[in-house]
């Protein structure tokens, strides 16, 4: 069988399953299975693929046609112009995440402005947490961006812990994120309500006494960025099938409605992020009414809402005061 039959042949079978884009799903498995580009699979349709091959394709088409999602069967996704390992035990990084990024950044720059520095910071002195991490993906486009910046990475699953450090080490950030199994600011086994210790050495520092600068010792952060689980459990029958019965669901699910972490991570943020230290939150498609007002007290100035390519109001930012 020569690659233009396989290829048509796969798109035939995913169209038949009605699996979304089922062009693109034939194509990008077909690459992964040769371990070819774009360019080379259009000029050269004539070459033969071997029994193996074809028998790995059909094999991935027969998974993806049962809705098992494209990226799990590759195993990786782009997200900010880097490739990211992806695997069921994190969420599949999203476009509109990209947001959470480029907020992050003007914010950061926007006070470096104010401050009279320049204005593209690399980093230096800021301290950043990640809030569920996932597959990393954050930090490490953060890390990237900021590559004098440290970092906490949060999650509760010790699983996308994992994946999230392969990930840092693939893109050279592993130094600067210390990645620690957490709800979400707490350490998982910490007494209640303790704060996540600030700095990466894991030996603690002598004690200090007590001065202005240091009277928040758990007031640590200058960045917060998240994006919290948010979809609604009562949505789980709208959902298709590629995320409701392949995306690890503490990935997707904040609760009944959806939007139940967010008071816990803005009362934890207002703990640990310094005065002036900014907060960037990833939205539901329909979480802004219920947190703007969390973010509407004493605590916060500044909050600016960022809608998605599709005009929803995607992110939430503010500054702690
Ligand atoms: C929507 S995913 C986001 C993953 C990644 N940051 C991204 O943008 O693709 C939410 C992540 O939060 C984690 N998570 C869920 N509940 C958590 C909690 N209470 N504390 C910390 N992490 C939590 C999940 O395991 C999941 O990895």
């Amino acid at each position: 069988m020569d690659v233009r039959t396989a290829f048509k042949e796969g798109i035939a079978r995913l169209r038949v399953a009605d699996v979304p884009s089922f062009t693109l799903a034939a194509e990008l498995l077909l690459l992964h299975v040769l371990g070819r580009n774009r360019a080379w699979l259009y000029a050269r349709p004539e070459e033969i693929v071997s029994d193996a091959e074809r028998q790995c394709f059909f094999d991935l088409i027969t998974r993806r046609a049962a809705g098992e999602p494209t990226q799990y069967l590759t195993g990786k996704q782009e997200f900010w112009g880097l490739e990211f390992e992806v695997t069921p035990d994190v969420l599949i990084p999203r476009p509109e995440t990209e947001h959470v990024i480029e907020v992050a950044l003007d914010r950061l720059a926007l006070r470096e402005i104010r401050a009279g520095r320049p204005q593209k910071p690399d980093g230096a002195g800021l301290h950043v947490a990640d809030v569920g991490t996932g597959s990393g993906c954050i930090a490490v486009a953060l890390a990237k961006e900021l590559p004098a910046a440290t970092f906490i990475a949060t999650d509760i699953s010790p699983a996308a812990l994992e994946i999230a450090r392969r990930n840092a080490a693939k893109h050279s950030v592993a130094g600067r994120i210390d990645f620690r199994e957490a709800n979400l600011l707490v350490p998982v086994g910490a007494q209640h309500a303790a704060p996540l210790p600030g700095t990466l050495a894991t030996s603690a520092p002598p004690p200090v006494p007590p001065s202005p600068r240091t009277r928040h010792p758990s007031r640590i952060f200058d960045l917060i960025a998240s994006n919290p689980p948010y979809i609604g459990r009562c949505e789980s029958p709208s959902l298709p099938r590629e995320v409701r019965d392949h995306e690890p669901h503490a990935a997707l699910f904040g609760g009944e409605e959806g939007y139940e972490l967010y008071a816990g991570l803005i009362t934890q943020s207002a703990q640990h992020l310094k005065p002036g230290g900014i907060l960037v939150l990833e939205l539901g498609h329909d979480s802004l009414p219920a947190v703007q007002p969390l973010l509407e007290t004493p605590d916060w100035a500044g909050i600016a809402v960022t809608n998605d390519l599709v005009g929803i109001p995607r992110v939430i930012a503010a500054e702690k005061i």
